[in-house]
């Protein structure tokens, strides 16, 4: 029995590939391991969005370079893609790169190592593929990836994605709606669907008149019509193509969870300009009160980008007031990373690190304080948990919300994977704290 070892960097879309991964190498008679010490194969499937993530993966592969007669290495995802055979000149005891385009290929790349190739890559862009599996492995038994587009088109000009992950290519919507079920009949209740760019989903057999977003809208009404499923949620969508038709296929159906992750980046016009977002801060606030005029109260979420080139103090004042307006219940910021072919490295008056560090505090303290007093609205509700998991440090299952919120609470008995009503007694910043109601 040949063993195998992965570890996963990066987003969900890299945690999903590696479970489609996992189940090829199964069912090729691999066995998996935990520890890489005890594996023949050990895989890193990377990231490549910001420096730091990529940096990682070298750090891990010189850990094991004393391994390198015994073992074989491979280096897939991001960073595969982006550096290409260049990794085998950095770590010369690596014997397979492949970018998640050629996923598809696995199976004869897995030949061709096994019979002694020493330099096997996959690195292709050029594909209309997506990569589908009946074998996905999936880590958890409640929630299910799946996957519905993947590459992306947009360019943003501080993104390597559309070097790593090629065109959007999108999965028919019969496939998906297959997936969801068989999801269902195996016993998951919430499915989440993944993309770089998920409304900008553009089914292969659909009219290709067909106005900007309606297939996602259509794909989110007829996988909320799944027997059995009971949340749907996915990430990441685009603002550009975020169209009201979404918002409202959400509001007719309470399986479409009350949560959307809506990445800003920046609350300036004039950095959103630079950033090749192709929409404006008052377009980008538009989408916001659709949300915020729905039945059901939906939670918002983001991603913001700090020193950015050319950003000014104004600029930065501009994305502290978008806080302040949206409210959103939690964020992602980060400190602009420069990354190899995006069009700005090219551009003037880069920040630098102390100056980036000192704007993602600010940033990160101004919606501290937003969301202890977005959280602290939710003392007293009752809402309802999909039990997640158990900390055994503190003796508390963890639950989610279907707007995303974490709450934690005591019970006994096994609770994994149920839905409970939980009575929120406390809020912090990051989380809440209830009692099972009974
Ligand atoms: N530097 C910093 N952050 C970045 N992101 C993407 N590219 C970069 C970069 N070069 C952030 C964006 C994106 C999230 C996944 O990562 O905010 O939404
Ligand atoms: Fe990282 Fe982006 Fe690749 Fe995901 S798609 S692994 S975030 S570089």
């Amino acid at each position: 029995m040949k063993t195998f070892y992965i570890e996963t960097f990066g987003c969900q879309m890299n945690a999903h590939d590696s479970e489609k991964v996992v189940g090829t190498l199964l069912s090729r008679g691999y066995q998996q391991v935990e520890e890489p010490d005890d594996a023949e194969l050990v895989l890193y499937n990377t990231c490549s969005i910001r420096d730091k993530a990529e940096q990682k993966v070298f750090a891990r592969l010189q850990e094991f370079k004393k391994h390198s007669k015994t073992k074989t290495f491979g280096v897939l995802g991001c960073v595969a893609q982006q550096e290409g055979e260049k990794i085998f000149d950095r770590a010369p005891h690596v014997s397979l790169v492949a970018g998640s385009a050629s996923y598809s290929k696995l199976p004869e790349m897995l030949v061709q190592l096994e019979t002694g190739d020493k330099r096997v890559t996959g690195l292709s862009l050029d594909t209309e593929d997506t990569f589908e599996t009946p074998m996905t492995r999936r880590d958890n038994p409640y929630k299910a990836y799946i996957t519905i587009i993947e590459g992306c088109d947009k360019n943003c000009s501080y993104c390597v994605v559309p070097y790593t992950r090629g065109p959007e290519r999108s999965r028919t919507f019969a496939s998906v709606l297959e997936e969801a079920a068989k999801l269902s009949a195996a016993g998951y209740t919430e499915i989440q669907l993944l993309g770089q760019n998920v409304n900008s989903f553009r089914a292969p057999d659909s009219d290709p008149s067909r106005p900007l977003g309606s297939d996602f809208a259509e794909l989110l009404r007829r996988v909320g019509q799944v027997p059995g499923i009971r949340r749907v949620r996915f990430m990441t969508s685009h603002p550009r193509d975020f169209v009201r038709d979404i918002v409202d296929a959400i509001d007719e159906n309470p399986v479409l969870c009350n949560h959307v992750h809506l990445p800003v980046q920046s609350g300036s016009t004039a950095v959103l300009k630079a950033m090749q977002r192709q929409y404006t801060r008052d377009e980008y606030l538009r989408r916001i009160d659709w949300m915020k005029s729905t039945r059901r109260e939906l939670t918002l979420t983001s991603d913001i980008i700090v020193g950015f080139p050319g950003e000014t103090e104004q600029d930065l004042q501009d994305t502290l007031s978008l806080l302040s307006e949206v409210e959103y219940d939690a964020i992602f910021a980060f400190k602009y990373s420069k990354r190899p072919n995006t069009p700005a490295l090219a551009l003037e008056d880069h920040i630098t690190e102390e100056e980036k560090s000192r704007r993602l505090l600010m940033v990160q303290e101004h919606q501290r304080a937003i969301q202890i007093r977005r959280n602290a609205r939710h003392v007293g509700r009752t809402e309802e948990v999909m039990v997640e998991g158990f900390n055994k440090a503190t003796n508390h299952w963890l639950g989610k919300t279907t707007q995303l919120k974490t709450i934690t609470f005591a019970a006994p008995g096994e609770l994994a994977g149920e839905y409970r009503r939980v009575m929120v007694t406390r809020a912090g910043p990051a989380a809440l704290a209830g009692e099972l109601v009974q």
